[in-house]
């Protein structure tokens, strides 16, 4: 087989066989396959797209191409979830002790990563001690005992696709359906996930700027989970906004402690007791939506999510009295309301510059060697719809630096549009797609 044929087949809109597709994945992991010719034939995929075969093929390429993580020894069906992105998420945070009150395992490979703020593991070391260093043996063995563990990924998992991301990356391919669609669950399906339940955030602050792309790619996502027998139910919800109030990684702690207790905002408790629903019916605790979701809101209702919070953050060596007072999460050393000029409803606050307003003042990482400040952060006091008043604090920045502290402040007064006329807010949840079809709200 050569590369070169590969390159003019698919510049030529033909199908490329598993064959052909196993060849250059192996050979471009493995490196006796240059860069310049994987450019070329992620362009030619770029321009004349992948068909379904070609796309699972894609994905199960990548999967093989490392360590696939085997949970078999954990009882049960394994629910992983999946978000694409956002500003503010702090559904893990939630949606893992709830689900796994509920008796469904939570097997939860996390990263850090670079964003806004921290990742989950970041933000679960606010709890003084916590950590996610142990074998796989005892993560199991956790999972099993606790029903949830969040381990650091430290698996090479699809190492084809990190090669393959980081060239897409720096040749202007990274957004073809297929290709982000094989990316995303061929490292879901490594991580030794049964069955899936996707995320798929739209909006300013979100990766799918439109709302049908978000339509298309969890279509996409759902078919390659469904042709290898990983059940995939794909929500796609609004990112218009941040979500919650909390923009940090304490202060998003916090949000969740709040929301376990029943004490959360609308949107984000709604978002987990929708993602969550799902991956009940998945786990097979409920046998529809409905019924999990009552389920979920006894489970909130009667304290048993957050028990189950109390019981990971022991599982892992963290210190429970923190869910109990708040007030022992790290606090900065500058705490101020930040004043609204205007009058009239929130149109818009644009999630992308709060999000970089969390990273200036150091919630999160530019490059892999920052430090997280775990303390500071942004929370919202307004959101899409409400009424501002002058004078009225439209937000509360955290800081532990008062020249970052000004520069964030601008940026979150920036990211406000304030208008004179009402604002209905959107709903959250836009549609769900499933592998018999697909619903819009
Ligand atoms: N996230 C991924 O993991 N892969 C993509 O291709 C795009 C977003
Ligand atoms: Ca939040």
């Amino acid at each position: 087989m050569r590369m070169y044929d590969l390159i003019m087949k698919k510049r030529n809109g033909n199908e490329l066989s598993k064959e052909e597709i196993d060849f250059f994945v192996d050979g471009y992991t493995q490196g006796s396959i240059p860069d310049y010719q994987v450019s070329a034939l992620l362009m030619a995929i770029y321009f004349q797209k992948m068909n379904k075969t070609e796309t699972t093929n894609l994905t199960m390429a990548m999967v093989n191409s490392g360590e696939i993580i085997d949970l078999s020894a954990i009882e049960g069906v394994k629910v992983d979830k999946h978000s694409t992105g956002g500003v503010g998420d702090t559904t893990t945070l939630i949606l893992g002790p709830i689900v796994a009150a509920a008796g469904v395992p939570v097997a939860k490979m996390s990263g850090r990563g670079l964003g806004h703020t921290g990742g989950t593991i970041d933000k679960l070391e606010s709890f003084d001690g916590f950590s996610v260093a142990m074998s796989i043996e005892k993560f199991i063995q956790n999972v099993n005992e606790v029903k949830i563990a969040i381990g650091g990924q430290t698996a090479d998992l699809a190492p084809a696709d990190k090669k393959l991301y980081a060239l897409r990356d720096v040749t202007a391919t990274v957004d073809n359906m297929s290709l982000i669609a094989g990316s995303i669950m061929s490292k879901k399906i490594a991580s030794g996930a049964d069955a899936i339940v996707l995320d798929i955030k739209t909006g300013s602050g979100a990766f799918m700027k439109s709302e049908d792309d978000a339509f298309e790619l969890a279509r996409e996502m759902v078919d390659i989970g469904t042709n290898v027998s990983r059940n995939t139910i794909g929500v796609i919800t609004d990112m218009d906004q941040p979500l919650g109030f909390a923009v940090g990684n304490a202060l998003e702690v916090k949000e969740a402690i709040d929301t376990l207790k029943g004490e959360g905002p609308e949107e984000l408790t709604e978002l987990c007791l929708t993602l969550g629903a799902h991956m009940l019916v998945l786990g097979k605790k409920a046998k529809d939506a409905q019924e999990a979701r009552e389920i979920l809101k006894d489970i909130i209702k009667s304290g048993k999510g957050l028990q189950k919070l109390r019981e990971l953050v022991v599982a892992q060596g963290g210190n429970p009295a923190y869910v109990d007072d708040p007030s022992l999460f790290p606090l900065p050393t500058i705490v101020e309301p930040i004043i609204s000029t205007q009058e009239g409803y929130v149109k818009a606050i644009k999630a992308d510059d709060i999000g970089k307003a969390a990273l200036v003042l150091g919630a999160g990482r530019e490059t892999k060697e920052s430090i997280i400040d775990l303390a500071v952060g942004i929370v919202l006091h307004k959101k899409i719809g409400d009424f501002v008043k002058i004078g009225d604090a439209i937000a509360t920045i955290y800081a532990n630096d008062s020249e970052k502290q000004k520069v964030a402040i601008k940026m979150v007064l920036n990211a406000y549009e304030i208008v004179a006329g009402k604002i209905i807010a959107k709903p959250l949840i836009k549609g769900i797609v499933t592998k018999d079809g697909m619903t819009k709200f």
